[in-house]
């Protein structure tokens, strides 16, 4: 018997790594499973190797068919989108875990299973919480608390951009040959900009929260589709949208810019707050100027497992004591996918789409006008 939390990671690759990675810092009983023995092979030969030294042996690695049953404080959903809902239903099913996490984007943009999700974890017990790690992170913490500290005027438009081109990514994952191998080169699979870098989706959404000006109302979205070698995938995604107070913003996700550029603005009468990731090599940023033109930026030292730390962290101190409204809840996830499913109808419509929320995670919640 241990009274260490335990956790089931669903995927062994990059994110799975991270996390597991996450959670044995804080002396967790990590298993991850995966369908692919060779996923297992590399996270102990090569991926943990690579980003921490040595493979960690208090990490079991087992088939999903042989801890499908074994009970877990924490199940996280660490595999491609358009197998999340499945797993975590499965999971819900049958071992009820006091906390899941899924990793984003939460679904497929049909947001098909994700009303179902959130109905069945309520009945089980269940809390969910979908992988937006930046919005734990220290520069995030502090951003919000110099919005509610230092007065910028009224909210006048809201800014973010996740612009970072692909390579990294299939960099990571030498045995794919290209975007058709796997679900980044589908946006119907969660892939492709509006899937893959959500982040900004989600960021948005958290500041919109913090200054007050509700949820996304309305979106129009123009998409760079591209259609090559099997694949087909938005490569660029802008979208123009207006929020429940209705402050008008703008949302730019791609996979094509290099250096990247994941930024935030939060635009006030008097003055503004910014936010970045990897402002420089090794620093997220936060920025401020009010009235008198004065720049004020306070920069936050990490590496690339600090990104998840927080969040893992997080999720360890909600299973003391859960809070009421975590930034990386079921709901917010939702919101976000909401979001994801409005931009795709509107770029395939050419139309602005309003958001019906009385009508939850569901495509009838897409009105188009
Ligand atoms: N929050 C972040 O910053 C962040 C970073 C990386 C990835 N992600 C997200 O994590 C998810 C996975 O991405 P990744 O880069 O780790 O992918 P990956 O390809 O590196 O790993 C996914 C693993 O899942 C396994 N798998 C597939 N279907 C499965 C199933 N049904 N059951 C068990 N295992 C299964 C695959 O064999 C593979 O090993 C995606 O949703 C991605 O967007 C988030």
């Amino acid at each position: 018997m241990t009274d260490r939390p335990r956790i089931k990671i669903y995927g062994a690759g990059s994110i799975g790594n991270h996390l597991a990675h996450g959670f044995r810092r804080r002396d967790a009983a990590v298993v991850i499973c995966d369908l692919d023995p060779d996923a297992l092979r590399r996270t102990r030969d090569e991926i943990q190797p690579d980003r921490y030294g040595a493979f960690d042996s208090e990490i079991r690695l087992e088939s999903c068919d042989a801890v499908a049953d074994e009970t877990a404080d924490v199940v996280v959903v660490g595999t491609p989108p358009d197998t999340h809902l499945a797993i975590a239903r499965d999971q819900i099913a049958r071992i009820a875990p006091r906390a899941l996490v899924i990793e984003k984007p939460l679904a497929t943009p049909d947001l098909e299973g994700c009303q179902a999700l959130a109905t069945a974890a309520r009945e089980a017990g269940t809390r969910v919480y979908v992988g937006y790690n930046h919005t734990l992170t220290p520069h995030t913490v502090r951003a919000e608390q110099w919005l509610r500290e230092r007065p910028i005027g009224a909210v006048t438009t809201l800014s973010a951009l996740f612009r970072e081109h692909w390579g990294g990514i299939f960099g990571a994952h030498p045995w794919l040959s290209g975007p058709k191998d796997t679900y980044l080169g589908f946006t119907s699979r969660g892939g492709g900009a509006i899937g893959e870098h959500s982040h900004a989706i989600n960021i948005w959404q958290h500041f919109a929260h913090a200054a007050g000006l509700g949820r996304v109302a309305e979106v129009s979205a123009m998409l760079d589709v591209v259609e090559a070698d099997g694949a087909r995938y938005d490569r660029v995604a802008q979208l123009s949208v207006r929020s429940e107070s209705g402050c008008v913003g703008t949302i730019v996700q791609d996979v094509v810019t290099r250096p990247a550029l994941k930024w935030l603005r939060v635009q006030g009468s008097d003055g503004f707050l910014e936010w970045e990731v990897n402002a420089g090599p090794s620093h997220d940023a936060v920025r401020s100027a009010a009235a008198d033109g004065e720049v004020a930026e306070e920069t936050f030292e990490k590496t690339r497992p600090d990104d998840f730390q927080p969040e893992v962290d997080h999720l360890l101190s909600e299973l003391e004591a859960p809070s009421d409204a975590s930034p990386i809840s079921l709901e917010r996830g939702l919101e976000t996918m909401l979001v994801v499913a409005a931009a795709w109808r509107s770029h395939e419509t050419g139309r602005n789409v309003r958001i019906d929320w009385d009508r939850g995670c569901t495509l009838e919640a897409l009105v188009s006008s």
